[in-house]
């Protein structure tokens, strides 16, 4: 949806449901959400940059951000059975504002947020892990809702953001599992429900596997190097060994 549709789409509905004001509201909202977006985008480059250049190593393979679409945060308000007003909004709905981090290994999942905790301007509102407590559907992601500072010509406003940390096998699950979920509107049979947590143990597995070849790999290299600082000075060099490197 483009930006324009989403800002009548809200428009629409809180003139509808509440007093005029409101759409003056609703516009000074999407803009402190997506400067948050911004905020915190760029603190995880920083982060990602600065991990390049100490271990010579990427966490991140990329990063997703999106603004909740108007008719999933009414949604989302009229489930909980709350009024569709701007102030239950921001009380109530706290992945407005979302960013998904999507990581190669397990290991880096909890770099991440350990990095992203001890940001001293965010604060951490709240955690789950669903990586250690996977969900009844076999879904696995590390959450955290945080707060970024947002400054304003005359004030600070405080600004909720979700982030899903999750490894690629983890996210490649997750969106097929929500694309198929879709379709049957949460009434999926059980024994589709039952393969796709089957699915969900082999991505597990698959990313345990991952893990531990990238630890031997690193070792083997680290092995390599040694026996190379070793040999004695003036040796012919060794040819090239072959490996193809991103
Ligand atoms: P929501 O009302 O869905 O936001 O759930 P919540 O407030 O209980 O928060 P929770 O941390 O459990 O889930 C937040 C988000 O995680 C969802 O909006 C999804 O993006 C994702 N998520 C949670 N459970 C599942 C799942 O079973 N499958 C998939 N594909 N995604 C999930
Ligand atoms: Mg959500």
């Amino acid at each position: 949806m483009g930006e324009r549709n989403r800002e009548t789409e809200m428009e629409n509905i809180l003139k509808q449901y509440s007093e005029e004001n409101q759409v003056d509201s609703w516009k000074t909202l999407i803009f402190l959400y997506n400067a948050a977006l911004k905020e915190v985008g760029t603190k995880l480059d920083i982060l990602n940059d600065e991990f390049q250049h100490v271990h010579k190593y990427n966490p991140i393979e990329h990063i997703k951000t999106r603004i909740k679409t108007p008719e999933s945060i009414v949604k989302k308000l009229r489930k909980q059975g709350h009024d569709t007003t701007i102030d239950n909004m921001v009380k109530y709905v706290n992945d407005i504002a979302g960013i998904r981090i999507i990581c190669s290994f397990t290991s880096d999942i909890y770099s991440m947020a350990e990095m992203i905790g001890k940001q001293s301007d965010l604060k951490v509102l709240s955690i789950k892990d669903y990586i250690k407590n996977p969900k009844e559907s076999g879904y696995k992601s590390y959450h955290m809702i945080i707060s970024v500072p947002i400054f304003l010509s005359d004030s600070v406003v405080d600004t909720k953001v979700e982030i899903q940390i999750r490894t690629i096998a983890m996210d490649f699950w997750a969106s097929l599992e929500h694309k198929i979920y879709y379709k049957f509107e949460g009434n999926a049979p059980d024994y589709i429900s039952q393969d796709l947590r089957e699915c969900a143990k082999m991505v597990s597995q698959l990313d345990e596997r991952m893990l531990k070849l990238n630890e031997a790999i690193l070792k083997c290299l680290e092995e390599q190097q040694e026996a190379r600082a070793e040999e004695p000075k003036g040796a012919p060099e060794q040819a090239d060994s072959g490996q193809i490197s991103e």
